[in-house]
């Protein structure tokens, strides 16, 4: 088992990462927080897979666990869902002394952890992540939030958690989709902060699943993730660059619909594109983006766009806010393992590129434009 410390002032907490760890790591954070009593939010699929894991665990050592199982999916991911969850809380009694435990993947972990920031001023709270992407990027930093009908993640709160119990013996039940779509956000990591951690991903491969290699990456990606958050956790700078590839992904989402492509598929698609445009405007040298194009393109989904010309382009870009600029903040990349924040990019730059990343991989992205 790997220890990685988060130093955060007022929020220390340890991400403990490992195969077949979770009893050893679990028990040691709840008997040092000796809460009154524990409330595990998971939900039905976790549950499915792994019947009362927490419970299992907990109720031998004395502790009492209750279980709030909530539907599966991200559209489950919303304020109803997150009054379930209180709703859950106050039948159970829960109170301060209360220590919640959120069993599942990224989704969980952002609506447990919204409710623990919330509930009676906020109570603790352990991540226990069970997808890739959980593991390698939500558990860690403390963005919590649930969706409103018209944007995703507006309602929320930072709130960091209070240990993090990362085991990757569950990725053996994750659908290989899912942990693909991981893997893009892992190579993120890599791919803006860490050039050793991209030669790591190179030297191995994802599946079949090689837990030693896993570990080794997991940590790394936790590290350079722990490190940003810890120079600014609530995002007013450098934290930004970790939404590398996300302009583009967050437009392939929208645009398609929500569930077409998972999140990590379409920032996989966005990362090689903003790599694309970082190459095209000569900020990186053509060997880094040969690099880059060999490690992501053989992974990546083709990803096909309805119509879409510049106008609607630009107002998916620009969130319909009416901007006063035609311009939005990009991240870009100097060379593997750095990376930096475009200020106000022209959207007509950025859509002059993108057609030709189209041209260039029409198997990875169809365009209609007509
Ligand atoms: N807070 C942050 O910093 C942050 C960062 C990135 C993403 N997110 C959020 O994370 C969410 C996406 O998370 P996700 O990709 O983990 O999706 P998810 O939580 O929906 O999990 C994906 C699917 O896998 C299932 N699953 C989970 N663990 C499993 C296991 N071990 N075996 C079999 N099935 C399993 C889930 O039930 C679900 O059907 C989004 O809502 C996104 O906004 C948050
Ligand atoms: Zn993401």
């Amino acid at each position: 088992m790997r220890t990685l410390p988060v130093e955060l002032p007022g929020s220390e907490y340890k991400i403990e990462i490992g195969a077949g760890n979770l009893r050893d790591s679990l028990l040691s954070a709840i008997r040092q927080f000796d809460p009154e009593r524990v409330v595990t939010v998971t939900n039905s699929t976790l549950e499915q897979f792994y019947p009362a894991q927490i419970k299992k665990l907990l109720e031998p050592e004395g502790y009492q666990n209750d279980t709030c199982i909530l539907p599966d999916g991200e559209e489950y991911k919303n304020l109803e869902t997150l009054q379930r969850i209180y709703d859950f809380l106050m039948e159970k009694k829960a109170n301060r002394g209360t220590v919640m435990v959120a069993f599942g993947g990224g989704v969980i972990g952002d609506m447990a952890g919204f409710a623990a920031a919330t509930f009676m001023r906020g109570i603790k709270m352990i991540q226990v992540p069970t997808t890739l992407l959980a593991q390698v990027d939500s558990s860690v930093g403390g963005k919590t939030a649930v969706n409103h009908p018209l944007g995703k993640n507006t309602i929320g709160a930072f709130k960091q958690p209070n240990h993090v119990s990362i085991d990757l013996e569950f990725l053996k039940t994750l659908p290989s989709r899912e942990l693909q779509a991981g893997y893009f956000e892992l190579a993120k990591h890599g791919l803006t902060h860490d050039r050793e951690l991209l030669d790591f991903l190179q030297e191995g491969k994802l599946e079949p699943l090689d837990l030693d290699f896993l570990e080794e990456a997991v940590f790394r990606s936790c590290r350079v993730k722990a490190r940003i958050v810890e120079q600014d956790e609530t995002e007013a700078g450098l934290r930004a660059t970790l939404n590398f590839g996300h302009t583009l992904g967050h437009l392939i989402e929208t645009h398609c619909g929500y569930g077409t492509y998972l999140h990590g598929e379409a920032v996989g698609t966005g990362m090689l594109f903003a790599a694309f445009l970082s190459k095209q405007e000569q900020l990186l040298d053509p060997s880094s983006w040969e690099t880059i194009r060999e490690f992501l393109e053989p992974k990546l989904r083709s990803v096909s766009l309805p119509q879409l010309d510049y106008d609607l382009f630009s107002s998916l870009l620009l969130h319909d806010k009416k901007a006063s600029r035609e311009a939005v903040n990009f991240i870009l990349l100097r060379e593997i393992g750095s990376c930096f924040i475009q200020k106000e990019m022209p959207l007509d730059l950025i859509w002059k590129h993108f057609t030709g990343f189209c041209k260039e991989f029409p198997n990875l992205c169809q365009l209609t434009t007509d």
